[in-house]
């Protein structure tokens, strides 16, 4: 259904509505006959009446740019008058009263579908996506996640335009088709699953194959296909996959079910990646790998997203969700199972910050502004825009604050009595929350509040010392501000764990505690206030709230810059170390920008770059942490901190003159680190390896920052690697050196051809805060790589733009929201998902300053004005001025 054109508007899916479908679906049969403009479908499913259903109710499924070639029951073609068929739905007004088979042919054409959803072309190559709601592309079906059949797939092409036919399973028969040019293959999954996780595959790849032995000694086959010419970038991919399997039977007890598992790498994919039963497909960029062309960002998503999808085959399909408001049951979990997995492989702590980072740069403003909703959302537009930080990150955050508060044996307790009570189920989040207040004997009842409410909580903490009581005490109160639907809040159950720092750096132990229930170095926090008493404290100590970020809140502790530099050199949880140099580096960086629009120079105090500069050196610390905490908060963090009136040209600048600051005052140190971290060795994309790189490249950036620019072009000519050779253009293009249209022409013509990297091309360009950037992204749009059809290298030009680039975006004369909304509206008609995440980068408009505002608010008001957009594009536009 598109949204009506005068206003843009529907109705929206509500979860109290939710009901069972009168009919089950236990097994569909496919044929499929793949050709670019006229491909065919035929499915035969075997449907009976659920319980209760009454004789002649209707039997309504779901389509979507459907032809309908035939529809039969039992063998019978129907007559007209026994079903109504649009693109959108087909109706059989009275089935039989028993079971019956029903069967429907279709016609689509995957070459005209530029949604990327159903089936569709991707190099010459056949691919489909089915999630959340792409089946129904492909043929007329119950197309949600609580229908679970079980499916055959029949696939036939031409041979030398699809040599591999791939599908969901085990593959039970293939052949030729005698006296054709044609073959076929049919693959037959025994796990019942919804739609959504059905994929099929035809084109010519090369493959890469290996195997693995599961934990009951089961050979598994691996298979992962590419591009020609790409075998030499699917290394680490495969290295990370059987890391994965290996992962899930030691940590979860989770054993892979099926004979053969596949990864399929397509160059054009809307998401990051599909975990489709047996048969993933994967953004070629999650993939492919090799030392030249992949940063060490690259190889840790890499990591992470094969093992994300390999963990969905327990969390996701063995046990699904039974409604898309449940998204979080298996994203959230998923994205905490995969984050644990790579904190087992690397560094904890260094995981463990780099993902409050992106939590507090993505979802935190997504709390703040108008797109805010809940982690199980109650209702929706589109389901395609709740893909959300807050339902992948921040449903993380809420399964990670379970295993908090249970511990970690009660939580595995919990998760064991998951998975044997609901595989096989389309299960909801109260379903898994009763597991865990079953195995623990607590009452989850507040706590499935982190579900429910929208809006990030905040904790005010203050601290009292009674020196001759030896009492020390913290007054913790909790609030959350209203966000959409949700003017008032209930109090939370917060997780928080602490330590009491003492004079000489270690915890101070107590005698005694009351005030809240306190559980090893947890205060669980429950009301709107605690007076939390501590008795028998030896000296005063400095607290660490929040240790490892317990739980995904806002913090107000005021602490003196002596104690949080204190914290930053003392704490014994490396997490708050690293928030201690984050809050210094806020507090000072606030300062500037006030400073900045005041028309003062900033004043940064010599204590912090001293601190900054000390932290470089210190080699006792794990690189990799150092250079997470030389990093300073981006501008959208110091914008989200101010919170209104924003004005991102003087975050920009006072941002900058700490940064100088940092820079010069610490120039030695820089020079120093730059010079011994220098190394010999080949290149390796392991964690150490990688944490010495983003120590030595962050050096080199506070060197240029100081005036030091001749290490850059040096370092650029003479990188090994894409980690360092990337580090360097940004740089170079970033501070608009002398060099940098050399330097850009050097990278294009190295790497011409290679999609992925000119992605990197078109983001370094598209994200430099100089006033000639929006003309140059302009011009880029124009440029034989670019692509509006290809959603990497749309999103690498355009959606950086947008959401990378905070000074040139945020332009003061608007010019940069018009040219995002013309994108937006252009791109609607050719893909509205990918169209209506760019639209939202303007999800933080109320917050920035009156100018500013008023042209965000223009630009949106201009796209929703548009008639007949995309449900997609209309959610965003209206949900971000309502
Ligand atoms: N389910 C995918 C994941 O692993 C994401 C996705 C959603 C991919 C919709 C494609 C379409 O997170
Ligand atoms: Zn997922």
């Amino acid at each position: 259904m598109e949204a009506s054109a005068q206003t843009n508007r529907t109705d929206p899916v509500r979860l109290k509505d939710y009901r069972p479908t009168p009919y089950a679906i236990r097994t569909i049969d496919l044929d499929v006959r793949l050709d670019p403009e006229n491909t065919t479908v035929t499915a035969r499913s075997r449907i009976e009446p659920r319980e209760g259903t009454a004789p002649g109710t209707p039997l309504v499924l779901d389509g979507d740019e459907l032809i309908l070639t035939s529809v039969a029951i039992d063998g019978r073609a129907l007559g007209t008058a026994d079903y109504e068929a649009t693109d959108k739905r087909l109706e059989i007004f009275a089935p039989p009263a028993g079971a019956f088979t029903l069967e429907v042919g279709t016609r689509i054409a995957p070459a005209k579908n530029t949604k990327l959803m159903g089936l569709y072309r991707t190099a010459s190559n056949y691919c489909t996506q089915c999630e959340a709601e792409g089946f129904r592309r492909i043929t007329y079906f119950y197309d949600r996640p609580d229908v679970l059949a079980v499916y055959t797939t029949r696939i036939e092409a031409r041979k030398a335009e699809a040599p591999y036919l791939l599908s969901n399973g085990n593959l039970i028969e293939r052949g030729d088709i005698a006296g054709t040019d044609r073959h076929f293959a049919v693959w037959h999954d025994p796990f019942p699953k919804p739609a959504y996780l059905f994929a099929l595959v035809g084109g010519d790849f090369a493959r890469i194959s290996d195997t693995f032995r599961t934990m009951s000694g089961r050979d598994v086959t691996l298979e992962i296909y590419v591009e020609h010419g790409r075998e030499d970038r699917g290394a680490y991919a495969m290295d990370s996959l059987k890391r994965s399997m290996k992962w899930d039977e030691e940590a979860f007890g989770r054993e892979y079910d099926l004979d053969i598992f596949m990864i399929v790498a397509v160059s054009d994919f809307n998401m990051g990646a599909m975990e489709n039963k047996g048969l993933n497909v994967f953004n070629d960029k999650y993939v492919l790998a090799k030392p030249d062309t992949a940063t060490d960002q690259d190889y840790a998503n890499i990591e992470g997203v094969i093992a994300h999808e390999y963990f969905h085959n327990w969390t996701g399909n063995r046990i699904t969700c039974r409604d898309w408001f449940q998204l979080c049951l298996k994203e959230g979990l998923t994205v905490f199972r995969d984050q644990e997995f790579s904190s087992d492989q690397r560094s904890r702590p260094v995981k463990r910050i780099s993902d409050v980072r992106l939590l507090k740069s993505h979802q935190f403003p997504e709390d703040a502004g108008p797109l805010a909703h809940p982690v199980r959302p109650e209702t929706y537009h589109e389901i395609n825009n709740f893909y959300t930080a807050t339902v992948y990150e921040k449903g993380s955050e809420v399964v990670r604050m379970l295993k908090t508060l249970l511990g970690a044996e009660t939580f595995r307790a919990g998760m064991d009595l998951y998975f044997a009570r609901h595989d096989g189920d389309a299960a909801t989040i109260e379903d898994f929350v009763a597991c865990f207040a079953e195995a623990s004997g607590r009452d989850l009842s507040q706590f499935m509040l982190w579900y429910k409410q929208s809006g990030t909580p905040e904790l005010r903490v203050a601290q009292g010392y009674d020196a001759s009581a030896k009492r020390y005490t913290l007054t913790i109160e909790q609030s959350c501000p209203p966000t959409p639907g949700q003017p008032t809040k209930l109090p939370m159950t917060i997780p928080v764990r602490f330590g009491l720092v003492g004079p000489n750096g270690a915890d101070l132990a107590f005698e005694a505690v009351s005030g809240a229930e306190v559980a090893g170095d947890v205060i669980v926090v429950t009301e709107p206030k605690h007076e939390v008493v501590f008795e028998g404290v030896s000296a005063p100590p400095v607290p660490s709230l929040l240790r490892g970020f317990s739980a995904p809140v806002r913090l107000a502790l005021e602490l003196s810059a002596e104690a949080s530099l204190f914290l930053l050199a003392s704490d014994n949880d490396p997490f708050n170390r690293w928030q201690a140099a984050q809050t210094l580096a806020t507090t000072a960086l606030i300062e500037a920008t006030r400073a900045v629009r005041a028309g003062a120079v900033p004043s940064i105090d010599p204590k912090l770059v001293d601190a900054f500069a000390r932290v470089a050196v210190d080699d006792k610390v794990d690189p990799a942490f150092r250079a997470l905490t030389l990093a300073l908060p981006a501008e959208a963090d110091i914008a989200r901190e101010i919170g209104s009136d924003v004005d991102p040209d003087a975050i920009f600048a006072g941002r900058d003159a700490l940064k100088k600051a940092i820079a010069t005052g610490g120039r030695t140190a820089f020079r120093h680190l730059y010079e011994s971290l220098a190394s010999a060795e080949a290149y390796s994309p392991d964690a150490a390896s990688a944490g010495r790189r983003a120590l030595r490249n962050s050096a080199l950036d506070y060197l240029a920052h100081a005036g030091e620019t001749d290490s850059v072009m040096e370092r650029y000519r003479t990188a090994d690697n894409m980690t360092d050779r990337l580090a360097a253009l940004g740089l170079v293009v970033g501070l608009g050196l002398p060099e940098a249209e050399a330097a850009l022409i050097d990278f294009y013509s190295r790497f011409d051809g290679d999609g992925l990297v000119i992605d990197k091309w078109f983001t370094v360009q598209a994200t430099a805060p100089l006033a000639a950037t929006l003309d140059r992204v302009r011009a880029l749009t124009e440029h034989p790589a670019f692509s509006l059809t290809n959603p990497n290298r749309f999103r690498s030009l355009v959606t950086a733009f947008a959401t990378g680039n905070q000074t040139q975006f945020n332009r003061p004369d608007g010019a940069g929201y018009a040219f995002v909304a013309d994108h937006v509206l252009t791109l609607d008609e050719i893909n509205p998902q990918v169209a209506a995440r760019l639209l939202s980068a303007f999800r933080s408009w109320r917050a920035l300053e009156p100018r500013r505002r008023a042209y965000a608010e223009a630009e949106l008001k201009r796209v929703l004005d548009k008639p007949g957009l995309s449900r997609d594009v209309a959610d965003i536009a209206n949900r971000s001025l309502g």
